[in-house]
């Protein structure tokens, strides 16, 4: 792959200042001309191109060594300039779902011709998505293009939640990075597919299962979601086939009572050069080498905001056998998400420890 001079666009804490309009408006001009942009959104970054532009997007599958059957979703500005690339006006949920836009949603809706099949990877439907983060919002309007961008990591790898881990895994491979601060969500939007009915979420997220039930009344719940697809499985979230959010050491989830499962994670740490993603409750009874702090148990959002930058720090580390993460029993709300992300960076691996 050729090298490529990759720009830094360097936003200021006190956005939007004169000059940072102006970064952004150099950066836009790189989207108009054909160029690949890393972007700061509220749930991880992005890698973006034209998505009107065929051969730019071509440039965002090189650039994350990404599947090519593994479909693009599309960032626009505001949700009422859908309709140029989606059936969107005609479909009978999208209205019931539009006070979650602009947010950590995307919506799978009937595709335009005009949006080109490597986007999609030749299926007739789109996913459209309104970024909240003020800094997103207005590179979308500078671009005044649909930004066709999946999460600006190498495939597989854990997605990013800052800027650090962008230039980590594509500086030299895009034409430039917008800095910017840490992602506020943690990990990407919700998927629901609203071209079947009824509705089914095919990756839950920030807006939850039961945000959506309550908006939609029945959502249907992808098998992706919780078990593993087979790589012949002809699946309906074509992205979950793939190997994901993996770092370098395999992961195991470890789930039980909070008692045995100290007691597990302690035995490991005198037996194995391991690292552990332990809650906050928990440090307290453990070594403090190569633990990672998840947050409290009683605050998902917390959770959620630094899993993946925690299980891409271990990669770091030499020698590491295993990675442990402890994991709660409630599925609830965003927990959900998190045990998503975490069930398949573990390649679905759990210990789970009987009473
Ligand atoms: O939060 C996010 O959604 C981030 C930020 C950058 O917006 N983007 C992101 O993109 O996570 P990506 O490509 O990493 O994940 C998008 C997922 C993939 O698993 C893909 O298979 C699925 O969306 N997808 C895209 N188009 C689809 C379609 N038409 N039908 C079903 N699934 C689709
Ligand atoms: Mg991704």
């Amino acid at each position: 792959m050729i090298f490529k001079e990759t720009k830094i666009f360097k936003i200021s804490d006190s956005f939007p200042t004169k000059e940072d309009i102006e970064k952004l408006k150099e950066a836009a001009d790189i989207i108009k001309a054909g160029g690949t942009v890393c972007f700061p959104t509220e749930t991880v970054y992005g890698l973006g191109a034209n998505a009107l532009d065929a051969e730019a997007v071509k440039e965002i599958f090189v650039a994350k060594g990404r599947p090519q059957d593994n479909p693009l979703i599309i960032h626009l500005d505001e949700i009422e300039n859908a309709e140029k690339y989606c059936l969107y006006k005609e479909n009978p949920y999208i209205n019931k779902l539009i006070k979650f836009f602009p947010g950590p949603l995307t919506a799978i809706l009937k595709k335009r011709d005009v949006v080109p099949c490597i986007v999609t990877a030749n299926l007739d439907s789109v996913g459209v998505r309104i970024p909240e983060n003020p800094i997103a919002h207005e590179f979308l309007r500078l671009c005044g293009v649909p930004v066709a961008a999946p999460s600006a990591n190498i495939s597989g790898k854990p997605s990013p939640t800052c800027a650090d881990h962008v230039i980590e895994d594509l500086f030299g491979k895009v034409d430039a990075i917008i800095y910017a601060g840490n992602c506020d969500v943690g990990l990407e939007s919700t998927i629901v597919s609203l071209v079947k009915d009824p509705p089914i979420l095919l990756r839950p997220g920030g807006i939850t299962y039961e945000m959506l039930c309550d908006a939609l009344c029945e959502v249907a719940v992808s098998d992706a979601v919780l078990s593993e697809m087979k790589p012949d499985d002809k699946a309906s979230a074509p992205g979950m086939k793939y190997k994901h959010y993996a770092p370098k050491t395999p992961v195991f989830l470890v789930m039980g009572n909070d008692k045995k499962v100290i007691d597990f994670l302690k035995d490991k740490q005198t037996g194995e050069s391991c690292a552990i993603l332990a809650f906050t409750e928990d440090l307290k009874y453990l070594e403090s080498k190569n633990v990672f702090d998840i947050g409290s148990k009683s605050n998902p959002d917390e959770n959620a905001k630094r899993i993946f930058a925690h299980l891409r720090a271990t990669d770091s580390i030499c020698g590491l056998l295993n990675v442990y993460v402890h994991i709660s029993d409630d599925k609830s709300g965003l927990r959900l998400a998190v045990f998503n992300r975490l069930l398949k960076a573990s390649a679905y691996h759990i210990i789970t420890l009987e009473d």
